[in-house]
Parts: structure tokens; sequence; C-alpha cells
């Protein structure tokens, strides 16, 4: 077994380190306050190598493996979480499945814009009445000859109003079940799909939330996804590698606030010393950094069993559902560190609590990650 990360590895992360301290930080809080989805920063990281690391490079990708995007993710994440989860998407829930199951035409005309960054994509799969019940779908796609008709609402979308590409989940035939889910490239501009008002949300408030709506939406034919009846089985293999970009943002919200809570605690004095020389202060940080470490060795462990083609389902799912945790628990103690200068903005760690906790709740709640993993651990 070996603990030490490439020379490759290493360049990756401090290329999203500098990328993030020196770009995403500057105007971090008035974009939370303002909730401005951060377009340029957006472009930039497309520039930088971000929005297709995984992708191969003959599609405009990086060609890199999921430890360098773990690494990344936890960089642009310590800093900026909003930033994280538009990356986020548009690696593992838009591009890799493009990438594993789109005809060579599709790849072509859409993956290698998303992958390089010059394009945005988002992934339509909760509904009004189909969130955590995925296979509740009630959007339909009619099959009319050389096109389908799409209909139906979709909720909760990251990128909604940004992304000029959408991934969506249909039924295209509702007596199937699941079995008869289809996934299809929608393009923004096409007659009968609007977006609806941005969500105005706790956290990740610089990441664009919408709904999106279909009204006889003509999708041709050569936009479908493989197969007819894969989309579910699509979405769900796509869901258990988004949960590793997921686990790796809540492991970068987890490690910014420990860190700043440890700078804090060097400076800070009460009782005549540094508040990191009381026994009370030393525990917590003693905690927290354990906690951290303990995430990150779930996020590789489920980024490894991946790059070696080994079935990652349950491992994606304990790294998001414990790096979620701990980012819950670790901005909790950070802001506790910082009294009551934590509770404003300016000191960052109220943001990174809201932040963190929708990591426990999109790309499959808590509870979902844990009926993934004790179906895994029983069958
Ligand atoms: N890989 C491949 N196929 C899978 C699979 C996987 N990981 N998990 C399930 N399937 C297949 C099953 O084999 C089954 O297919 P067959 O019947 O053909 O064999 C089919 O999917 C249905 O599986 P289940 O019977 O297990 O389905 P279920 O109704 O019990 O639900 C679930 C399974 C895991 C709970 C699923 O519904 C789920 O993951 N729910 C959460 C949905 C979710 O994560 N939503 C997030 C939205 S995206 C988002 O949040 C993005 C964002 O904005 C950041």
């Amino acid at each position: 077994m070996d603990f030490d990360l490439t020379e490759e590895h290493l360049a990756v992360m401090e290329a999203a380190r500098d990328f993030a301290k020196t770009h995403l930080l500057p105007g971090v809080v008035e974009r939370d306050i303002n909730a401005t989805f951060p377009k340029e920063l957006t472009a930039m990281m497309g520039e930088m190598g971000f929005m297709g690391m995984m992708t191969r490079p003959e599609y405009g990708g990086g060609g890199m493996d999921t430890i360098s995007y773990v690494l990344a993710m936890e960089e642009i994440s310590k800093i900026d979480a909003s930033a994280g989860v538009i990356m986020s998407v548009n690696n593992s829930l838009v591009c890799w499945g493009i990438e594993k199951y789109a005809s060579e035409q599709q790849k072509k005309k859409y993956l290698i814009p998303l992958a390089s960054g010059k394009l945005l994509g988002a992934f339509a799969l909760s509904e009004p009445e189909a969130g955590s019940d995925a296979t509740s779908q009630k959007t339909t796609a009619v099959d009319m000859g050389d096109h389908y008709l799409l209909n139906g609402t979709k909720n909760w979308i990251t990128n909604g109003k940004s992304s000029a590409i959408c991934l969506v989940l249909a039924q295209t035939d509702p007596s199937k079940g699941h079995r008869g889910m289809s996934v299809f490239i929608v393009e923004k501009g096409w007659a009968g799909f609007e977006v609806g008002i941005k969500e105005d949300k706790m956290g990740i408030r610089a990441s664009d939330t919408h709904s999106l709506m279909f009204t006889n939406v003509k999708v041709p034919k050569e936009n479908r996804i493989g197969e007819e009846g894969i989309g579910f089985r699509y979405a769900m293999e796509t869901l258990d590698g988004g949960r590793i970009g997921i686990a790796a943002q809540a492991l970068g919200i987890a490690a910014g606030a420990y860190e700043r809570a440890l700078d804090y605690s060097k400076e800070r004095k009460t009782f005549g010393k540094p508040i990191c020389e009381h026994q009370a202060i030393q525990f917590k940080l003693a905690d927290m950094a354990t906690e951290i470490e303990a995430a990150r060795l779930l996020c590789y462990e489920a980024a490894f069993a991946k790059d070696r083609g080994r079935d990652y389902s349950k491992w994606s799912a304990m790294a998001k559902l414990y790096s979620s945790k701990v980012a819950m628990e670790v901005t909790s103690e950070a802001i506790q560190i910082h009294g009551g200068y934590g509770y404003v903005r300016e000191y960052q760690v109220e943001r990174m609590m809201r932040d963190a906790k929708i990591t426990q709740i999109y790309e499959g709640t808590s509870e979902i990650q844990k009926i993934v993993i004790s179906r895994n651990i029983l069958r």
C-alpha cells in the first residue's frame, strides 16, 4: 500500500490551490451575499482544465484520474464551495456519462465544448415528486418518429440557468417503470424549454439552482444517449461518480474551516495566551484534524476503486456520507473556536457551515447513502 501522491497529483493540487487563493478568494463573501453566479471564474476554471478533468484529451478533457479530481475539488471547495459544485456537476454528472454512453457524433458535438469548459452542463433528474425516490419520474418523452416530444418539470437543477446543455431523464415507456426511462441531451434555447426563478438558498448561494420546465420540446432522435430504457441505470451510475465529487467538496469545506480555525486559534488571545494553548481548543482541533484525515482517506479510496475499474458504488456512498457529516461537525466547531467572530460573515466559517449542509442532501441524502451502503453490504 502506498499513501504517497505522485508528482502529477501534487502539481494538480498546487494548481487548484493557487487558482482558488488567487481568483476565487477575492469576492467569495460578496458572491455569497448577493448570490452571484461566478461566470468569468467558471470560464477560467475551464481554461485551467478543471471542467473536464477525467475526460480523455481527444474529447477536450485532461485525461486525469479520479484522485486528481478529488484533489482539485478539495482545494477549490476549501475556498469556494459554490465553485466546487459548479465544477463537480460538469465533470462527473455531465462529462462522465456522455463519454461512457454517447455516440461518437454526440461526443464531438457536445463533449468537446463541455469538457474543455467552453460550455457548461447540467444534469436534470430531480422532480417535484421524485427526489430520493428517483424512480418516480413524471417527465415524458414521446416518440414522434424523427423526434421526441419532451414534457415535464425538473427541480433543484445545479447550473440550471448558466448551462448551455442539459441532460434530461424522462420516461419513454412509462409502462416499464424505471426500465422505461431514457436520457437526452437538450439544448437551451429550444422552443418550450424554460428556466424557472433562482432558488434563494441557505448555502452554496453563488451556484445557480433552478427548476426547468419542458413544454412540447422537440428533441431530435439523435440527442437520445444510448438505447431507450437505459436512462435510470445511466443516472445511477453517474451518481456513483458524482458522489465522489460531492464527498470531495464536503472534505474541502471541512478542511477550509479547520485551517481558518487553526490560524485564528494561534492569533486570538484569552486569559493571557493564544487560545490554541488552552486544552479545550486543542481537543477540538485534534478531533477536527482526525475526522478530516479519515474523510480524506475515504474519498481517496472511492477514487482509487473507480480508477481501478472496481465496483465503487459503496465506496462513493461511504465517502459522501462520512465527509458530509465531518463537514457539518467541523464547520460548527470552527465557528465555536472563533466565538462571536465566527458568527459574522467576514470570518467566512459561518458560510462554510451553511455550505456544508447541502452536502448531506444533494446527489442522494445521507439516508439514501445508507441504503446504498447497506444494500452493498448485504447483497
Ligand atoms: N448502478 C447501476 N444500476 C443501478 C445502481 C447503480 N449504482 N443502483 C441501482 N441500479 C439499478 C438497479 O439494478 C435496478 O435495475 P433493474 O431493476 O433493471 O435490475 C434499478 O436501478 C432500480 O434499483 P432499485 O430497485 O435499487 O431502486 P430503488 O427505487 O430502490 O432506489 C436508490 C434506489 C439508490 C434509492 C435511488 O433511487 C437513488 O439513488 N435515489 C437518490 C437519487 C439522487 O441521488 N438524486 C440526486 C439528484 S442529482 C443532484 O442532486 C445533482 C446536483 O444538483 C448537485
